[in-house]
C-alpha cells in the first residue's frame, strides 16, 4: 500500500510514520521560483538541502533553539517533530536583497542594522503577501504572544547562523523561517535552513554574480546551481 501523504510543497513530501507525531520528509531536486511560475530541477538539491538543514538544526539546537529536527535517515531525508504549522514565513534580512529592493528601491546590499524582521502570509493562492502588524492581528494566524516569540526567535535564529556562516567565509544576507506550535504550545522552529530558503553569499568575491551561493542562480538564471549549493554545504559540514 502506499503511504500517504500528509502534506505536498514544492521542495519537500511529507508522510506520517509508524511513529505517532513524526513525520518524514522527502527532500525533492524540483526547483520552483516566483511563486512556481518558474520550475525546474537541482541535480542532487534534495540530498543537499537536506544535509545543510540536518547540519543546522543540529548546531541551533546545541545553542539552544527548539526545532522540529530528529534524525537524517537518508541523504534526502529527515525524520522531524510533527507540528501544527503556522500560516506564516518569517524572513530576517541583514542586508538589503529580492523583494526588499525590488519594492522599497533600497540598493543591493546595504547594511540593515538592526536586521529587518517580517512576516509574510503562507498562501500560495495569495502570492505569500507582506503583512502589517495590523493584518497580522486582523488573520489571527498567531496571538500577539505567539507573535513576540516568533519574532524573538527568527533574531536569535540570525544572531548565531550570521556567526556560524562568518565562520564559513559566507555573508548570511536574509533568510525564511518556519515555525509549529507541539502539543503543549510552545513554539518550535520547523521546515528547512538551506540555500534554498536563505541568500547566502561568498564573503571574499565582490563580483555581484560569483558571489551568489543560493537559489537566485536559479531564479535569475545564472548558472553553476549545483556547485554553489556543493560549496555551501562543504563549508556547513566543515564547522
Ligand atoms: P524575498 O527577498 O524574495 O522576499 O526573499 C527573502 C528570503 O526568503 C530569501 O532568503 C529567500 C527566502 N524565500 C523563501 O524561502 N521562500 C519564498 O517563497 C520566498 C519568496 C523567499
Amino acid at each position: 500500500m502506499a503511504t500517504a501523504i500528509t502534506y505536498e510543497g514544492k521542495a519537500k513530501i511529507l508522510t506520517p510514520t509508524e511513529q505517532p507525531g513524526i513525520l518524514r520528509v522527502l527532500f525533492k531536486d524540483d526547483a520552483t521560483a516566483f511563486n512556481a511560475q518558474k520550475r525546474g530541477q537541482i541535480q542532487g538539491k534534495g540530498a543537499m538541502n537536506c544535509t545543510i538543514s540536518s547540519h543546522l538544526f543540529q548546531f541551533l539546537a546545541e545553542q539552544g533553539i527548539a526545532n522540529h529536527f530528529l534524525a537524517q535517515p537518508a541523504a534526502n531525508v529527515m525524520a522531524v517533530r510533527a507540528l501544527q504549522m503556522f500560516a506564516l514565513e518569517v524572513v530576517v534580512r541583514n542586508r538589503a536583497a529580492g523583494s526588499l529592493c525590488r519594492e522599497t528601491g533600497l540598493p543591493l546590499g546595504l547594511e540593515l542594522m538592526p536586521p529587518l524582521v517580517e512576516f509574510y502570509y503562507k498562501n500560495d493562492g495569495l502570492g505569500d503577501p507582506l503583512l502589517t502588524p495590523e493584518r497580522l492581528r486582523l488573520l489571527n494566524l498567531a496571538t500577539p504572544e505567539e507573535v513576540q516569540i516568533l519574532g524573538d526567535a527568527a533574531r536569535q535564529v540570525n544572531e548565531h547562523l550570521r556567526q556560524f556562516f562568518a565562520e564559513c567565509g559566507i555573508l548570511l544576507i536574509d533568510f525564511k523561517l518556519e515555525f509549529g506550535r507541539d502539543d503543549h504550545g510552545a513554539v518550535i522552529l520547523a521546515d528547512e535552513i538551506s540555500p534554498d530558503t536563505c541568500r547566502l553569499w561568498l564573503a571574499d568575491e565582490a563580483d555581484p554574480v560569483r558571489r551568489v551561493l543560493d537559489k537566485d542562480r536559479f531564479r535569475h538564471d545564472l548558472g553553476a546551481v549545483e556547485s554553489a549549493y556543493q560549496l555551501v554545504l562543504e563549508r556547513v559540514l566543515r564547522q
